[in-house]
């Protein structure tokens, strides 16, 4: 296994996937993790992140010094090979002017670029360079503009890139990190089938006889959540709450294959409830606290009725994990309600077998457990579900208009093949009503707004570049059979400044 030092830098978590692709166990501890903490976890080999401080600042963060004397193989990266260098005696300094974006290795060498022909393109971010090696390293790789663009220690498994390896933008750098996991003698065997039996072990070990309690929204999370604690064949009841806000044919769907799969799943009926509690909400906030109290209401009331229950089990990923032990503070731009804040007699141990996966690597679970692909590929579906993709009050009208039109825009995209090459597509239903022309009569319809997004980890966003013939053909299918439709708009807005979902 491999430990990865968080210095702070905005592709860390990149770091700790490409890892994991590269079927090498990782984890993500803390730049400044003392000794004992990182050891804990038996690494084989460290990699010290990028970040955003100069290591000659003052309260710059360090590794604990000792970590340097274990003859563990460490790679360092970009700020990582900076305190890499100084650790062993080289210095670093501020460069002329900072070297920001795509950069070619004029001359590459070493165990690190193993197999690697031709150019090599790699991605720059930095301002502060290496400017004199320590005693007994040599350069191992140069650019145009920087003659340090990697490092390497003589005789020991040291190695520090200036570059960025686990960006998309340095498109030679899997094989980068793969020659580092190779020289340091990483097991590579972090395989689905090996997590799958792990998390099954785990699961029976930690539940024995008790019983499991677990919401399922539909998505791959809670679905793979629910298909695990089938085949570990633990004693737990699966709900469902149909909430009316879901998308066509989706509530069926999820049963039919759950069901099929040997989940024991409780399909709630709470449609009036919710539109109930909806009724006259405006509030893109409001909506979400509404339909978050409501929530908590019916599944309460599930767990108190079939109950007791020892284990609460969710799908909690390992972002998650990692955001909320960094606590970076982020503002809060919209709360995400899913299961939380039950009444306090409801008292659960919680479960939360994938706390340590990427979604990829659960989406490689769902795939073993047998979920079809419809939902195992399926794009993240907000829990407040189609409430916030209606601009102002959620009429049980909007939501059938809405409805057809998600359904004609997500069909035409996978036949168009263009499904999995967006993160998310979406249709919004806004309140804002246009003149049209149909035959000879006048139309006075709403206008809906399509949105695509590409993006790595939905913080940030780009707007998907779908071709202009498939947009024609969304918005004529849509206008001629979503009468209720008057106009449609394709969304060009990145987040940031926009978020993804309109509300
Ligand atoms: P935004 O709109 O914040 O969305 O750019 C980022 C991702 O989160 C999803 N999303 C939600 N998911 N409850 C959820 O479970 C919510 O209230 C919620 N709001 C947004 C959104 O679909 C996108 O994938």
């Amino acid at each position: 296994m491999v430990v990865v030092l968080d210095f702070g830098s905005q592709y860390t978590r990149l770091i700790a996937r490409r890892l994991r692709e590269l079927r090498a166990f990782s984890l993500i501890l803390p730049g400044t993790a003392p000794l004992e903490e990182v050891l804990k976890h038996r690494p084989q080999a460290l990699i010290l992140s990028g970040g955003p401080k100069s290591v000659f600042e003052e309260d710059a963060p360090r590794p604990d010094p000792r970590l340097f004397a274990q003859g563990l193989p460490i790679l360092g990266i970009c700020y990582g090979m900076q305190l890499l260098a100084q650790a062993f005696g080289g210095k670093v300094e501020r460069a002329g002017r900072a070297e920001y974006g795509k950069a070619l290795l004029t001359r590459y060498s070493g165990p690190l670029f193993q197999s690697l022909k031709g150019e090599v393109q790699v991605w720059m971010s930095h301002s502060d360079a290496v400017t004199e090696l320590p005693p007994g390293w040599r350069v191992a790789a140069e650019t145009e503009e920087n003659p340090v663009a990697a490092i390497e220690a003589e005789g020991a498994p040291l190695f520090g890139v200036q570059f960025h390896p686990e960006v998309a933008h340095t498109p030679k750098g899997l094989q980068i990190l793969e020659n580092f996991l190779e020289v340091a003698g990483v097991s590579r065997d972090w395989t689905p089938e090996h997590v799958l039996e792990n998390l099954l072990k785990e699961v029976r070990e930690r539940v024995g006889s008790e019983r499991v309690l677990l919401a399922v929204s539909g998505g791959v999370d809670s679905s793979t959540l629910a298909l695990l604690l089938a085949r570990a064949g633990v004693d737990h009841l699966a709900v469902f709450v149909d909430h009316g806000l879901l998308r066509l044919g989706e509530r069926e769907e999820v049963e039919g294959a759950l069901r099929a799969l040997g989940v024991n799943l409780l399909v709630v009926e709470a449609k009036d409830h919710f539109l109930k509690a909806l009724k006259g909400v405006e509030d893109p906030e409001a909506k979400r606290q509404v339909i978050g109290r409501a929530f908590v209401e019916v599944f309460s009331q599930v767990a108190r009725e079939r109950g007791p229950f020892h284990f609460l089990a969710q799908g909690t990923l390992y972002p998650d994990v990692i955001e909320s032990a960094g606590g970076h503070g982020a503002a809060k731009i919209k709360s995400h309600h899913n299961v939380g804040g039950l009444p306090e007699d409801l008292a659960f141990e919680l479960l939360e077998p994938f706390r340590l996966l990427f979604k990829d690597e659960v989406r490689e679970l769902a795939l073993l457990l047998g979920l079809p692909d419809t939902i195992r590929l399926r794009h993240p579906f907000p829990g407040p579900g189609l409430a916030v993709r209606i601009l102002g009050e959620v009429t049980e009208e909007g939501l059938a208009v809405l409805r057809k039109a998600d359904d004609i825009f997500i069909n035409l995209l996978k036949e168009w093949g263009l499904y999995e090459k967006v993160a998310q597509a979406l249709a919004v239903l806004t309140p804002l009503r246009s003149v049209g022309v149909a035959g000879d009569e006048r139309r006075y319809g709403h206008v809906l707004a399509l949105r695509a997004v590409t993006t790595e980890d939905f913080m940030t966003a780009d707007w998907a570049r779908l071709p202009l013939e498939f947009l024609d053909e969304a918005a004529r299918r849509i206008t001629r059979r979503v009468p209720e439709i008057g106009r449609v708009v394709y969304d060009i807005t990145s987040k940031p400044p926009a978020t993804i979902e309109w509300e």
